[in-house]
């Protein structure tokens, strides 16, 4: 029996595929550069890994309440308070199994057969292929450096969108976009007139580099935020992200992440308590994938990739290829082969100019990248 057609229609993640080759090498005995996943290289703070011993010792192995542990919302809420100044209810707070528990159970509630959703081109590919799941209609828009790689409301005007559902992330993946305040309440205003609801994707959030940015809670309620622990906290593993909703949509979505996931995973929400507690470790991290980032941009250039915008936070770099005149794929084929460093396709972040960029991740020792670019510029020259 074959699946159906939906599930046909979504495509892999080529970043995963280009691992396991990756992954394959290594054990073949080739030493590989990874500058392909968005996975954070250090390790979870002491205090989160005591409390996800404690966690152990104290049983915490049942179902949790269905929005999440009422203790991790009040958290939630009082990193709101203490970050952004501003009074978010634990009642809006629900805790999800990752971001992508989140994004599945947002679009479960809001997307069918008669809506859109309207994202950006490059982006997270999650929220293209979850919305097809989700049976919904979808509408990408084209961004570029013209406008940073924000969508905009002329944009949306551009593409005649008139979304019922429009998500964007700041920062963003693949680009490190940092979206301005103004741009957020514009596309905010120029959905509300059409009765549209905007999602941001936050999971960046406490990692840009070079300004500072308000939530885009506090431009709304009526705002849907996503984030979660997964980046900032390197808590890939855990599963655990939240999100912040309008008061008219916790029960809903109560509904389906009980027939869903029951509750989000109990020890790791447990762990989770402790996260916002290591701020050292947090300020550190940023400064060290500022100074990752900083070098990178640097030796690409040079290089001769071109890097139109310089990505404002998370730890991605989105380069043009264009001066080798080989397709973004091959290109990555290639790197892998013959110079042993992995990275990515435009291929994985939607179709535009897809086919001239790739994507490198900086979430990796600065020694390790240092040796990658080395790689580079040794097997470039075998190619130009
Ligand atoms: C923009 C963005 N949102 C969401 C996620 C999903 O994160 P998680 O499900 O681990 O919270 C990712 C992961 O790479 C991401 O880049």
């Amino acid at each position: 029996m074959r699946v159906v057609e939906r599930v046909e229609r979504i495509k892999p993640f080529y970043v995963m595929e280009f691992l396991e080759i990756a992954k394959a090498k290594e054990k073949e005995g080739i030493d590989i550069i990874h500058m392909e996943v968005g996975e954070p290289d250090f390790d979870v703070s002491k205090e989160i890994k005591e409390k996800a011993h404690e966690g152990i010792e104290k049983n915490i192995f049942h179902y949790t309440h269905s929005l999440g542990m009422v203790e991790l919302r009040e958290a939630i809420s009082e990193y709101y308070r203490n970050v952004e100044g501003l009074y978010v209810s634990p009642e809006r707070i629900i805790i999800t199994s990752g971001t992508s528990g989140a994004f599945l159970l947002l679009f479960l509630c809001l997307l069918d057969q008669t809506k859109t959703l309207v994202f950006s081109d490059p982006g997270y590919p999650c929220y293209r292929n979850l919305a097809i799941l989700c049976g919904s209609k979808i509408l990408p828009i084209p961004v570029d450096e013209k406008t940073n790689y924000m969508i905009t409301p002329e944009s949306l005007e551009a593409f005649g969108a008139k979304p019922d559902v429009l998500v964007l992330a700041s920062p963003s993946n693949p680009t490190g976009t940092v979206y301005t305040e103004e741009i957020i309440r514009e596309v905010y205003e120029y959905l509300k007139e059409g009765g549209g609801i905007l999602i941001v994707d936050e999971i960046y959030k406490d990692l840009i580099y070079d300004c500072e940015i308000k939530t885009a809670l506090s431009i709304s309620d009526e705002i849907i935020v996503v984030n979660g622990f997964s980046k900032t906290h390197a808590m890939t593993g855990f599963r655990v992200g939240w999100m912040v909703v309008p008061s008219h949509l916790v029960k809903p979505i109560q509904k389906c992440s009980q027939n869903v996931f029951i509750c989000p995973p109990s020890i790791s929400q447990y762990a989770a308590l402790c996260a916002f507690s290591s701020k050292e470790q947090l300020l550190a991290v940023k400064k060290e994938f500022k100074r990752r980032r900083d070098f990178l941009v640097k030796e690409l250039l040079s290089l001769g990739f071109s890097i139109p915008y310089l990505p404002q936070g998370a730890f991605y770099i989105y380069a043009g290829i264009e001066k080798w005149k080989m397709d973004s794929m091959d290109f990555c084929r290639r790197a892998l082969s013959e110079a042993h460093v992995a990275i990515t396709p435009g291929y994985d972040f939607g179709d535009y100019q897809a086919q001239t960029h790739v994507r490198f991740s900086y979430a990796q020792k600065m020694d390790k990248i240092e040796e990658g670019t080395k790689r580079l510029k040794a097997w470039l020259k075998t190619i130009t």
